[in-house]
């Protein structure tokens, strides 16, 4: 793919289609490849049974933790109702789910036998699931971070700087902290009260409220890596840029930013999800087909948990957009279209000199 050019430059040279000429492709997504599909468990009530994820040596670790009979203990305190959710998971994804359960609630000792805490954020703090599983944090993601990052040649159990940017309460920082204590982690966002929980329930991570604008109050070079989840699948393209522009002032020469964003591949995921359809997505589609950037002020003047900023809603973003926005800056160190819940594209862009 060249940089500088759009896909419609490359297929159109002559101009662009009228939007009533775009025809919508919605390829079938049947399979979910890796991710945070466990928080609709919880929200839509959708059984693990017939997912597929990937597990890396981080979800394996803490899998290894629970003994067999440990499992066969925690699976009859859930009762039917829970068991019902976890009919045909993957045993490793079970296993979280039950470690989950079993921290919430003080069995096993598993606070001390696997290094993670169980306080969960009130229901007045944001999180991206306040359900009891979720206790200790996000495994899924964090397993994800460290196996990206570690494909990308940043070892997280050798010791490194690491930022989440735009954290909430802290669900993915608090799990890489307690599972990779050799590298010292920092979190960041602009709501006020997801940052104060945080920093009186997971010490063990430095966290800040950031600004709805560059900068953060870090210096130049002096991240290894940041990731940001969900972040960059919300921002205008203004806000984009300067974020993309700021990560890559605080991250050292050869360093990593982790980003999600909704590209192609959601647009076909929402097309077929009861919650959005066909007909939403249309839009999007033809923005990322002429500019590569669609953005929608979704949340208008309530804000989005109480923070009002709109250039902050729902956006996708073409890989062409992407390109054209970091080279030279950055360079693409692993690029995976749809690969989170067969939603997000993930990116690991290299800070380049
Ligand atoms: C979808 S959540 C993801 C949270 C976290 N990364 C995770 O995966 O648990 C988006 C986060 O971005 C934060 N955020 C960053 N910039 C924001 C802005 N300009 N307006 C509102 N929220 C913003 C929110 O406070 C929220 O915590």
């Amino acid at each position: 793919m060249r940089g500088r050019e759009t896909l419609a430059d490359l297929l159109h040279p002559g101009g662009i289609p009228t939007a009533s000429e775009v025809q919508v492709a919605v390829p079938q997504v049947e399979v979910e490849v890796q991710g945070a599909l466990i928080d609709r468990l919880a929200e839509r009530d959708v059984p693990l049974q017939g997912r597929l994820t990937l597990h890396g040596p981080l979800i394996r670790e803490l899998a290894g933790v629970l003994t067999d009979a440990e499992e066969a203990q925690l699976l009859d305190v859930i009762g039917e109702g829970g068991r019902a959710h976890l009919d045909g998971a993957h045993p490793l994804d079970r296993r979280m789910v039950l470690i989950g359960y079993g921290l919430a609630r003080g069995l096993l000792d598993l606070e001390a036998r696997t290094g993670l805490t169980a306080a969960m954020p009130p229901h007045d703090v944001h999180a991206m699931t306040h359900a009891e599983w979720a206790a200790g944090g996000d495994p899924w993601y964090a397993d994800m971070i460290d196996g990206a990052l570690a494909e990308c040649g940043l070892s997280l159990s050798d010791g490194a700087r690491v930022l989440d940017f735009g954290c909430s309460s802290g669900r993915v920082v608090r799990m890489l902290a307690a599972r990779r204590p050799q590298s010292s982690w920092l979190g960041c966002d602009v709501n006020a009260a997801a940052i104060n929980w945080a920093t009186g329930a997971i010490p063990e991570v430095e966290f800040t409220v950031q600004p709805l604008r560059p900068p953060l109050p870090y210096s130049d070079g002096s991240l290894d890596a940041a990731y940001a989840i969900s972040i960059w699948s919300h921002y205008a393209e203004a806000p984009a840029r300067v974020w993309l522009d700021e990560l890559h002032r605080v991250i050292r020469p050869g360093g990593l930013a982790l980003i999600t964003t909704h590209g192609p591949g959601a647009i076909a995921y929402r097309s077929n999800d009861p919650n959005h359809g066909e007909a939403t997505q249309r839009q999007p589609l033809v923005d990322l087909y002429r500019s590569g950037f669609s953005f929608v002020d979704a949340f208008g003047e309530a804000g989005d948990w109480g923070v009002v900023d709109r250039e902050w809603g729902v956006s996708f973003i073409s890989p062409e957009w992407m390109l054209r926005e970091i080279t030279p800056q950055w360079s693409v160190a692993l690029y995976r279209p749809a690969a989170i819940d067969a939603h997000q594209d993930l990116w690991v862009l290299r800070r380049e000199a």
